[in-house]
């Protein structure tokens, strides 16, 4: 590890590292300006956890994009969810008719995110997709279809690049495997 910084001693192991991340966002970003090509989509922004990896994102993709947040909360311990999602934070304009993307730290059980998927169906969107920066598909206890993700994780509690454990190692500019005894005492 090039770094000494304080947050790495909580890190079992580096899954990714930042120069990987970038190059997989950089590939991502030109799939989806591809895959987009004459649309004008809605890209929504997953707070917290998806906030430094839409931003890398978004620019990356060619296209007229307008960009939305919103903030939900899943009832649930720090380290699992429940599936059932407190909207935090809404839309600020309608999604009808529109090309809906929706930007997402990790899916791992689906539950949240197929809860919020539903609620965005009901507004009219013409299309809807997922696009993870993560995927735990060992972990899927929902049917939910993640589009574009940009990779696949163990079943493993994982930080950094925006993900989070009690609201800390969100700034961490890799994403490694947090150490059980963190969470586990
Ligand atoms: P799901 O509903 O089980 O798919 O959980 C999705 C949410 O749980 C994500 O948006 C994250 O906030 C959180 N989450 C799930 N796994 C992890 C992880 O390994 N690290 C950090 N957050 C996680
Ligand atoms: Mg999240």
């Amino acid at each position: 590890m090039e770094t000494t910084a304080n947050i790495y001693n909580d890190i079992s192991e580096i899954l990714f590292t930042k120069e990987q991340i970038k190059a997989a966002v950089e590939k991502l970003g030109k799939q989806i300006t591809e895959d987009y090509k004459g649309l004008e989509p809605v890209a929504i922004c997953i707070l917290k956890g998806a906030s430094i990896f839409f931003a890398d994102l978004i620019r990356e993709i060619d296209l007229p994009l307008e960009v939305e947040h919103m903030a939900i909360s899943s009832y649930g311990s720090a380290t699992k969810t429940s599936g059932e999602v407190r909207l935090l934070k809404d839309l600020d304009k309608s999604i009808y008719g529109r090309d809906v993307i929706i930007i997402e730290d990790i899916v791992d059980t689906g539950m949240t995110l197929n809860y919020l998927k539903k609620i965005l169906v009901g507004r009219g969107a013409n299309s809807i997709k997922i696009i993870a920066l993560l995927d735990k598909p060992s972990r899927r206890k929902v049917n939910l279809e993640v589009e574009y993700s940009c990779f696949e994780t163990p079943d493993a509690f994982v930080v950094g690049y925006g993900l989070d454990y009690a609201e800390k190692y969100r700034n961490l500019p890799d994403i490694g495997v947090l150490k059980p005894e963190i969470y586990n005492d």
